[in-house]
């Protein structure tokens, strides 16, 4: 059964007209993606790991024993597809301001901000902690620098040998700095396979030792992704995954440039981050694709919703709504009702925010912001699984019926070049010669 519907209501006839004519575009690009024979090929290992993860599963399951019966806090280092997608489920699956009774779980190494690094050394002098290093490469410059600090600050707590039975370091089999490391060091690993990338390894060990550490049910999230997997690849069940493709291409060839992941859940903030980094890296190409970006209603239309309603015509909504109730929360009579609030009494704040959603769909959807909903039945482990799994075919797809490879990212290496060069990293010398030259013509304007 399938876990996902979704709903193309918000968007105009014609638009949804022309999205059917790409139906048959989308059902070549699930072949390509299920066949492994489109751009990128070689990286489409998480097509089937919900499958075949049992072994690794229990590994991780063991090793998040082991590390929560020897400190309450772990340090999650990575940054991108070695960040996300833990954080996102976290999340999602953590209270608003409870946690499981695992470990605390803190994230660095995700930007270059010396103030962070120092507060959250400052906050471990005097705590019981572990790190997972997780980079696939190994050589990435944020998560590289925040690991030296965090193993000298363990290493100077309790020596070279006890830190090395805290450190977990998720990497690459057998390349990068970070693999070296960890086998001159003996720490305990976990293996990126080559043929996932970042932005697709939630369900490799990346996500999932954080996950099993803080406590969650990894078992179920897994079992939601692999359940997903099931119905679109196998089992035929591919209503939902063609419409969310179809019609998002269909507005972006209708000048729709913009896609904002719109959620009614607080909690769901970084599940909009990992799709922002997904979509935005697998489509953002050869001048190609949509700029995605995440939005927390009501919260945000109180700062973007008069663009969203009157600004420029170039984006549209994927509306996140979840059906179950997290919470049955009422609101209360009151005798005085100098707010004015007591038509609302009895009523569930679920309920209000409900109509909110509903309100906001019809006013854009007039306002020419169409939308695009994706009902989810609850936000569970198991629904949060099937989710992001459902994203990952979505972007597969609708990469290759973008014309483009959606497992690489050229791209993000300019800035990191510029940035080697600038910090006079040898073999960057020339490239360092050209940017001084330019800063200083920068500055002499
Ligand atoms: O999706 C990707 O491949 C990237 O976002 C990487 O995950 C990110 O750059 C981190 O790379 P690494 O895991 O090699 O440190």
């Amino acid at each position: 059964m399938a876990t996902i519907r979704v709903h193309t209501t918000y968007i105009e006839d014609a638009v949804n007209d022309h999205a059917k004519t790409l139906y048959p575009e989308v059902e070549k690009a699930h072949k390509t993606t299920v066949d492994k024979t489109g751009l990128g090929h070689e990286f489409l290992g998480w097509v089937d790991l919900p499958g075949r993860m049992d072994e690794t599963l229990s590994a991780i399951e063991t090793t998040a024993k082991r590390l929560r019966s020897i400190a309450d806090v772990l340090v999650v280092i990575g940054i991108g597809g070695s960040y996300l997608g833990a954080k996102a489920v976290l999340e999602t699956l953590d209270g608003y301001f409870t946690t499981p009774d695992g470990m605390d779980v803190v994230f660095v190494g995700h930007h270059l901000s010396a103030a962070y690094m120092e507060e959250l050394q400052a906050t471990l002098v005097d705590k019981s902690f572990a790190i997972n290093v997780i980079s696939k490469s190994g050589t990435t410059t944020e998560p590289a620098i925040a690991f030296r600090f965090f193993r000298r600050l363990l290493e100077s707590k309790l020596g070279k040998a006890e830190a090395a039975e805290r450190i977990v370091a998720t990497t690459d089999a057998t390349k990068g700095a970070l693999r070296t490391l960890a086998e001159r060091e003996g720490y305990d690993t976990f293996v990126i396979d080559d043929d996932i990338g970042g932005r697709y390894s939630v369900f490799t060990p990346v996500g999932l030792l954080p996950v099993a550490c803080r406590g969650h049910d990894v078992n179920a999230l897994l079992a939601g992704a692999k359940a997903m997997m099931t119905s679109l690849h196998h089992a035929g069940d591919t209503d939902a995954l063609y419409r969310y493709v179809a019609a998002r291409q269909a507005l972006y060839q209708t000048g729709k440039k913009v896609e904002l992941l719109v959620y009614y859940e607080p909690k769901l903030a970084y599940v909009a981050e990992w799709w922002k980094q997904l979509f935005g890296e697998s489509e953002g190409k050869d001048g190609k694709g949509l700029f995605v970006a995440g939005a927390a209603f009501t919260t945000d239309l109180h700062s973007l919703g008069q663009y969203l309603q009157a600004g420029e015509r170039h984006l549209f909504e994927t509306v996140v709504s979840i059906n179950k109730p997290l919470s049955t929360l009422t609101i209360q009579t009151d005798e005085a009702d100098l707010d004015g609030l007591n038509y609302l009494a009895g009523k569930s704040i679920h309920d209000v925010n409900r109509h909110a959603m509903d309100g906001t769909l019809l006013a854009h959807a007039e306002g020419g912001t169409p939308s695009i909903v994706l009902e989810l039945e609850r936000l569970d482990a198991h629904h949060v699984g099937a989710l992001l799994y459902f994203f990952m075919s979505a972007c597969a797809l609708s990469g290759y019926v973008l014309g483009v490879n959606p497992f690489d990212q050229p791209g993000v290496e300019a800035y990191k070049v510029n940035m080697f060069a600038l910090l006079d990293k040898p073999g960057f010398e020339a490239r360092a010669k050209t940017l001084r030259e330019r800063l200083g013509s920068n500055e002499e304007d």
